[in-house]
């Protein structure tokens, strides 16, 4: 970040990357800190922050050229006037122009100035320079600014620019593939008010959903009840019991190209649900259970069926169980999922899978859902592409 008044709005910018899955590391031009303080910045990243200055300290952890490399973009909000002119310079005379210099990763810019100075012909010709040698341009806004002035260099909300920055990332891999993800829990009545469920709460299924959306692809999400919003740009089909769920999925599977079952299913359902509140006239209760449809199954069971990936949700044996899951429903693919800890699995942020198909075991360490959907995603489309 560069020095600009539009600089208290970062650290809810890298909370809002951090949403999406990134990992930020932040780079202070010169002066920046007179206008946001580094501590709160170190707080929402979570990475010591790194000041201007490339002193014999700081290139001994980690230096200009490992940040450079780490870096998948690198984005630069606020971007001052004259950070952009020397960015066209090629300026490498402090820490984060000559990271600009030296990375390999796009390079984006969020312009917040004066609107004179926008407008100024200097602006405009380093704007052109930049685009041209690929720097994308995000904003700015128009509107009221800091100095009293209404025009156009107001930087771009924090939720705009990392939304912005996260379409850096969209591939076109799954463009014209229809993808159905099952998420969330099932709820099976006993009587009005009362239910079994588990404590799944989506986050797993709509971060794949979310990710399959970034890949191009047209996404069907069928969801238990959850309380987390619902990506947008996919059609969302809510269901309550595993009945419910089977039925949406079959009703569309066969124009589905794969098929990613994360939700939490309730293997049995109360025989019956009372239509009335069950009272307490009892000292023992017994419910009896029937079995639910698999629906993970019966899709892959089917004569034509999509690519079919299942997710195992184990407290032990997780890979045998899994593997054992994999072959008895005739998946494709299965993620092996240890639940039952507090850092991963069931309503957690964080998840660490074992993805696993007749030829490979690929483990992938915790990190947070969102950003291991990407990586889900990304194997599973090279899976599907390769039968
Ligand atoms: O929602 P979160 O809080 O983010 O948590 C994510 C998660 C832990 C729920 C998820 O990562 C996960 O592991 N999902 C699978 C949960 C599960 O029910 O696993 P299972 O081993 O019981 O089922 C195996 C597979 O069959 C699953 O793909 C499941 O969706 C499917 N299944 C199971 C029973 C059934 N009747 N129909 C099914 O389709």
């Amino acid at each position: 970040m560069s020095a600009g008044i539009a600089a208290y709005k970062t650290p809810d910018l890298v909370r809002k990357l951090g949403e999406l899955g990134a990992q930020v590391q932040v780079i202070l031009s010169k002066n920046a800190d007179q206008f946001v303080a580094p501590l709160s910045l170190q707080a929402v990243s979570g990475h010591a922050v790194h000041s201007y200055a490339m002193t014999a300290e700081s290139e001994t952890g980690m230096g200009h050229i490992d940040l450079a490399r780490w870096a998948d973009a690198v984005l630069i909000a606020p971007a001052t006037a004259n950070m952009m002119a020397r960015l066209c310079q090629g300026n490498a005379d402090e820490l984060l122009t000559t990271v600009c210099v030296a990375t390999e990763a796009p390079i984006a810019v969020a312009p917040a100035m004066n609107q004179q100075m926008w407008q100024n012909a200097a602006s405009e010709a380093n704007i052109a320079t930049l685009q041209s040698r690929g720097v994308h341009i995000l904003g700015p806004d128009a509107g009221e600014q800091a100095c009293g002035e209404v025009g156009p260099g107001r930087m771009l909300q924090p939720a705009d620019i990392a939304q912005r920055v996260g379409a850096l990332f969209q591939s076109t891999e799954l463009t014209g593939k229809r993808v159905m993800i099952t998420a969330g829990p099932t709820w099976e009545a006993l009587d009005p008010v009362r239910g079994i469920t588990n404590h799944s709460s989506g986050m797993m299924g709509y971060a794949l959903a979310q990710a399959a959306i970034e890949a191009g692809a047209e996404v069907t999400l069928v969801s238990g009840p959850t309380h987390i919003s619902k990506p947008e740009h996919a059609t969302i089909i809510n269901t309550v019991s595993a009945l419910d769920m089977h039925s949406a999925v079959m009703s569309s599977i066969d124009e589905q190209d794969i098929f990613i079952a994360v939700a939490a299913v309730a293997d049995y359902r109360p025989i019956q649900s009372a239509d009335q509140k069950i009272k307490k006239n009892a000292d023992e209760m017994t419910i009896t259970m029937i079995k639910n449809p698999d629906i993970l199954a019966d899709v892959a069971g089917r004569e034509k069926p999509p690519f079919c990936v299942g997710f195992a949700a184990e407290t032990n044996n997780v890979i045998d169980y899994a593997r054992g899951k994999l072959v008895r429903k005739k998946l494709d693919m299965i993620a092996a999922n240890h639940v039952g800890g507090s850092e991963t699995g069931f309503g957690t942020p964080d998840n660490a899978i074992t993805l696993i198909t007749e030829e490979s075991v690929i483990e992938l360490p915790r990190q947070a859902k969102t950003a291991l959907a990407r990586t889900l995603i990304a194997e599973i489309t090279k899976a599907y592409k390769a039968q």
